[in-house]
């Protein structure tokens, strides 16, 4: 085949890379099962485990602050405030500080979600632990 008859790839505009972008709730979706397993997996006593999602939550939220700019504060003070503390705590393997900034963090999580117009998004910690992963030390 001459290079002429090769099919080009198509170029894609910048608009088109925009549209296939994640959206808001495929990002958050991912963020509630990384804020399921870190509260399941600290629990457990597998704390690097714990923080390992805590900083999972952590890069999706950071990604989502560049996506739509007009949560970039909200995310901001929600990581300086409310994510960085329930990191330190997994740091120091305190539990009830832990399960008391974790409480506090999902209660402003669900204010975040009224103030952003779904306040049908209350977001709750599922009865049952994740079962694909050792959650023990
Ligand atoms: C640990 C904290 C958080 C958890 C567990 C959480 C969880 C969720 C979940 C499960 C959804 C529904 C996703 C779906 O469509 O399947 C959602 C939606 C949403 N969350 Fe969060 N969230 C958190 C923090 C935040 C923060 C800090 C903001 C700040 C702006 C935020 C803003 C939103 C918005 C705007 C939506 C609606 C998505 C859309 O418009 O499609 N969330 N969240």
């Amino acid at each position: 085949m001459s290079d002429e008859t090769r099919a080009k790839p198509p170029q894609l505009t910048l608009d088109q890379v925009a549209e296939l972008l994640p959206g808001t709730g495929e990002i958050m979706a991912s963020v509630g099962v990384a804020w399921w397993k870190c509260a399941y997996a600290a629990r457990g006593g597998n704390w690097d485990l714990a923080a390992y999602f805590a900083r999972r939550v952590r890069g999706l939220q950071r990604k989502l602050a560049v996506i739509r700019p007009k949560y970039a504060d909200d995310l901001v003070a929600f990581e300086t405030e409310l994510l960085a503390p329930v990191l330190l705590a997994l740091e120091r393997h305190d539990g009830p500080a832990f399960e008391r900034l974790y409480a506090k963090a999902t209660d402003r999580a669900n204010e975040l979600h009224v103030k952003w117009a779904k306040p049908y998004i209350r977001w709750v910690l599922p009865d049952e632990p994740p079962t694909d992963l050792d959650l023990g030390t």
